[in-house]
């Protein structure tokens, strides 16, 4: 391993490795249960494709840049922009589906806002970003914030010495160009949009408060809560109380110098399921300070190549989902956009879905933890990105760990994924050997997985030996038998070998069709194909002993800048079940009566 990527791993997980997962970050988690002030709504713009905003004419970083809001104070001033006069975009939300000449653009893009804000005394304030693809440059009254690399995990900064009580102008420069060194890195099969795609909020704390938490069963366990409180503020060493008053628990803890406490206690509470999604209302309070959320409790284990859920066997009958809406045609990101998605699958007959290939917003899943559906969480280490490269490795990893800190109270997530079909070598082994331990470091009580590829070991024997696996707990696997490999028949005469006696899940699978296009089922592109595919894809599939469980690919056709075939994808990848009109395909319903007779068998 090269030295500095060993140097700069190790330094990673002794970070990381602080008593039971707590990662020295300064996110602040569960936004939704603190007081708040949306900056949602219309937002000033200024498209900068040559980032003139940013840098002079000699491509030196300027003084003067659009960060400064500056006005012309004399008619002789020369000021060569103006956010007040400036079109506006919505935020949250993407600039390629509010603007049709920023369908395809990729480069920098400045946003302002302008707000008014009497802070109380003696209180702290924050201005937190749900995400921003992808680089994000945020400037509070002219003078630099931070920065943030990473186009689906929240951030935040603290604003309280910078913050005025009127006439604040809150700028930000987003840049979704692509990069090799990038995560994602240059190709991906989705659209690149741009832009605060999520919501934009300013939290208001007392001078020390609580900062962070972990309350969840304990590994193993379905009666012993375990986790830990991290308080943020120089009052550090203080009494925490946690209680669950449906539960009748009430339980004490005193934080350390750190402002660190562990939690331990034992409870009999009803356990969270996709036939019982029950959350419990939890509060943390200091003497000055209290956050409430709700949280669901439920083990997720392994044993042998089975997963156990509560001790009991599951088996998961999931589908794929872009962070797309589909009948907008955008990224995704309010509650309603997420009832939709988690609906038609339900409606699949799903309790599982795989969060395709980034970590969603967070509507997403919390929603998915009130409708009782289990998630596959990833982040974007997809296709093949430089695994030797120090900066990209930290950039993921940085990733993984906001991804964890923002979820990991959510019962429904059962599953990180740190890549997609990623190619075999020993520096993808190596670097993706660090993410799981990061992973394990900060949360040791969910499974660790990630999509990788099958070959053939003759003709017809497929093999899942990928030197990963041995990694990680549950098995995901991709094959596309009948679309990329063959026709939709050779699926009859394949048998599986799997190398490890894991769980396994077909992770992707499926084929296009443009909805409404009929002919035989040997045309492609035909809804009737796509039918055939699914039919003796499922044949096939339930021969594998070991199989856990799917997420076929995809739950609703998706703009892809990969996909230019006239009259059939302009630019969408149509391998979904429902169309981007909300049209169900006839291979719906051939997986959903499959999932139907899964459930009689009591799967
Ligand atoms: C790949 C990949 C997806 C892609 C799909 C496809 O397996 O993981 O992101 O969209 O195949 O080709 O449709």
């Amino acid at each position: 391993m090269k030295p500095n990527f060993a140097l700069a791993l190790s330094v990673l997980l002794v970070l990381a490795a602080t008593a039971f997962g707590q990662q020295q970050t300064d996110l602040l988690t569960n936004v939704r249960g603190r007081s708040v002030v949306s900056l949602n709504g219309n937002w000033q713009i200024i498209i900068d494709p040559y980032e003139t905003g940013y840098y002079d004419y000699r491509y030196q970083p300027r003084e003067d840049g659009y960060f400064k809001n500056a006005k012309p104070k004399n008619p002789g001033d020369l000021i060569e922009y103006d956010f007040d006069s400036a079109q506006q975009l919505n935020v949250p939300g993407d600039w390629n589906s509010q603007d049709d000449r920023l369908l395809f653009y990729e480069g920098t893009i400045w946003y302002k806002k302008s707000f008014d804000y009497q802070k109380k005394a003696g209180t702290r304030l924050f201005v937190y970003f749900g995400g921003a693809n992808y680089v994000a440059d945020v400037y509070l009254n002219g003078q630099k914030l931070g920065h943030h690399e990473g186009g689906f995990t929240p951030f935040n900064f603290e604003i309280t010495n910078t913050a005025k009580n009127k006439d604040n102008f809150l700028v930000v420069k987003v840049d979704n160009k692509r990069r090799r060194d990038a995560v994602p890195t240059l190709n991906t099969d989705w659209w690149n949009y741009g832009g605060l795609t999520r919501s934009v909020t300013l939290i208001e704390e007392p001078e020390t408060f609580i900062q962070d938490y972990v309350i969840q069963l304990k590994k193993g366990s379905l009666d012993e809560i375990a986790g830990w409180v991290k308080l943020n503020g120089t009052a550090a060493n203080q009494a925490v109380t946690i209680e669950i008053p449906e539960a009748k628990v009430k339980n004490s803890v005193r934080t350390d110098a750190n402002g660190y406490a562990a939690i331990s206690f034992k409870s009999r509470l009803q356990l969270w399921s996709p036939a019982d999604p029950k959350l419990y209302q939890v509060a943390l309070s200091t003497g000055s300070n209290s956050v409430s959320d709700r949280i669901g409790f439920r083990s997720i284990e392994t044993k042998g190549n089975d997963i156990l859920l509560n001790g009991k066997s599951i088996f998961l009958r999931g589908i794929s989902i872009h962070e797309e809406s589909p009948l907008r045609g955008g990224r995704a990101f309010s509650e309603d956009d997420a009832r939709m998605l988690l609906g038609w699958a339900k409606e699949l007959g799903c309790n599982f879905v795989r969060l395709a290939h980034y970590p969603h917003n967070e509507n997403m899943i919390r929603l998915a933890d009130e409708m009782g559906v289990m998630v596959w969480a990833e982040i974007p280490v997809y296709w093949t990105i430089l695994w030797d490269n120090t900066e990209t490795f930290e950039n993921a990893s940085k990733q993984l760990g906001e991804m964890i800190t923002r979820d990991r109270n959510r019962a429904s997530v059962i599953l990180w994924s740190v890549a997609n079909e990623t190619p075999v070598s020993d520096a993808r082994n190596k670097f993706l050997k660090g993410l799981i331990d990061h992973a394990r470091s900060l949360d040791p009580t969910r499974l660790l997985t990630a999509a990788n590829e099958r070959h053939y070991a003759d003709a017809t024997t497929q093999v899942v030996d990928d030197p990963l696996g041995q990694y990680l707990d549950v098995l995901g696997c991709n094959e596309y038998v009948g679309w990329y490999d063959g026709l939709p028949e050779k699926a009859d005469g394949l048998s599986w070998k799997v190398s490890l006696n894991k769980p396994l899940i077909i992770s992707e699978f499926g084929g296009d069709a443009l909805f409404g296009l009929h002919g035989p089922k040997s045309q492609r592109w035909t809804e009737e194909y796509q039918k055939d595919l699914y039919e003796h894809q499922i044949a096939m599939l339930r021969k594998i002993p070991s199989l856990r469980g799917v997420s076929p690919w995809i739950l609703t056709d998706f703009r892809s800048p990969r996909r230019p075939l006239p009259h059939i994808q302009d630019f969408y990848n149509r391998k979904g079940l429902i169309s981007s009109a909300g049209e169900r395909k006839q291979a719906f319903y051939v997986l959903q009566s499959f999932y139907r007779e899964l459930m009689k068998e009591g799967k």
